[in-house]
């Protein structure tokens, strides 16, 4: 479904008719998580929400307030006996992603998880073994895949426009001093090549396919070393692809942000056919069209030029995808990603990024990191295997 059909002009977000067969849906953890609780409530058609759970009676209390009619509770185990709760999404801090996972495939439920997926090998291996045994779906809700400007993006390098690419530019760049404040196991459980690099190394992966070798530096700045973080918080990725493609990522996380000159996650997409950049979030696509040939009044033809267009889709869909506001966070894409689950489990058909690439994708951010740590390229594959992925070619 485009986007125009989500949001005609500029008028308010109006809820969708729910599928007859729409799944309810359970969220675990209330912060990031409430918004995906507004998204499913007023954006979404295949799946709506059941129930929250969260260990903070305050944040019980701030969705009971919005959402009054769901089934609320501190105890992660009675959300999962729900008989109406057939998803549950999850978004609870990084580290406790693998066990929240296992426990919604042992209760039968398919899942939809933040990213990132895990934020360790042993767990990439646990939750990739129990879902190929439970033989549930799950989808990492990388929320960047679905904001306007990178699905347009992805379309047209699937149509062709863009052709083979040759070489991918992706950053996340975001001062994280509120972050560590609202959440401290920011800094002490987990690692921004996970938390904030998950952004860009997913859009390589999504356009690049299987990474094969990775060469990372990283740093602390020195926002992050006042907040005690316990890696990197600065981060240079270079990849190399199975076809051989070139791609960089780069991180951010103790900067002072100039978003004017350049926005917090973007992708810039070199091909043999085209360039284009996708932005977050002043929601502006970027790209060249295809040379026009110009008939000539011999007859013949000049062959035309490159040209250079802007979409700029800020007025006509921040009610979408900020909640009405001028610059909100992740409605939109959050609604789009778990609605595409939501159809996928309903009418069938692939869904991703799947666990499979999650996996995958959690495999290139750890390769970024050890690199890092050791000053040495790492190639995926013995990564892939120590996690049981298939072999890439
Ligand atoms: N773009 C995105 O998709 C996006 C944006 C922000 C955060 N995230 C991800 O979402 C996750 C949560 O981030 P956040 O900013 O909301 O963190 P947060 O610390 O603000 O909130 C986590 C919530 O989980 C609750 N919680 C913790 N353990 C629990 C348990 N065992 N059972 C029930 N509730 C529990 C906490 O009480 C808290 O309310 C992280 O993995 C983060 O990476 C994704």
């Amino acid at each position: 479904m485009s986007f125009i059909e989500h949001i005609p002009g500029t008028r308010p977000v109006v809820t969708p008719a729910r599928h007859p067969r729409a799944i309810g849906v359970g969220v675990l953890g209330l912060h990031e998580g409430r918004t995906m609780l507004a998204a499913l409530a007023t954006r979404c058609a295949h799946l709506y929400p059941a129930a929250g759970c969260d260990l903070s009676e305050d944040k019980i209390a701030a969705s009971r307030r919005e959402w009054p009619d769901l089934f609320y509770t501190s105890d992660y185990d009675a959300m999962l006996a729900r008989a109406e709760v057939g998803v549950v999404a999850i978004y609870t801090p990084d580290a406790q992603h693998a066990d929240h996972i296992l426990r919604a495939f042992r209760a039968g439920k398919d899942v939809i998880c933040t990213k990132p997926l895990v934020n360790s090998l042993d767990a990439a291996r646990e939750v990739l073994r129990a879902g190929r045994a439970a033989g549930r779906r799950l989808i990492v809700a990388q929320s960047t895949r679905f904001f306007e400007p990178f699905r347009r993006q992805r379309d047209a390098f699937e149509r062709g426009e863009i052709g083979a690419i040759e070489l991918a530019d992706a950053h996340y760049i975001h001062r994280m001093d509120w972050y560590y404040r609202k959440s401290p196991w920011a800094a002490a459980e987990t690692d921004w090549i996970f938390l904030g690099l998950s952004h860009p190394l997913d859009l390589l992966r999504w356009h690049l396919g299987p990474i094969k070798r990775v060469s990372a530096m990283g740093s602390r700045s020195r926002m992050g070393g006042s907040f005690g973080v316990r890696g990197f918080d600065v981060y240079l990725v270079n990849v190399e692809s199975a076809s051989g493609a070139l791609g960089r990522a780069m991180g951010h996380y103790g900067c002072h942000e100039l978003p004017r000159a350049r926005n917090c996650i973007e992708l810039m997409l070199y091909g043999s056919e085209g360039t284009s950049l996708a932005q977050y979030h002043d929601m502006r696509y970027v790209h060249t069209t295809r040379p026009e040939p110009q008939p000539r009044r011999d007859g013949g033809f000049d062959p035309g030029a490159l040209g250079e267009v802007v979409e700029d889709f800020l007025y006509a869909g921040r009610h979408f995808y900020f909640n009405s506001e001028v610059h909100g966070m992740h409605f939109g894409e959050f609604a789009n990603c778990a609605d595409a689950f939501g159809r996928a489990l309903i009418e069938g058909g692939p869904c991703g990024p799947d666990l499979e690439e999650g996996v995958e994708t959690f495999c290139l951010m750890e390769a970024a990191r050890q690199s890092a740590l050791t000053h040495q390229p790492v190639e995926l594959e013995p990564l892939h295997d120590s996690v049981g992925l298939r072999r890439e070619d």
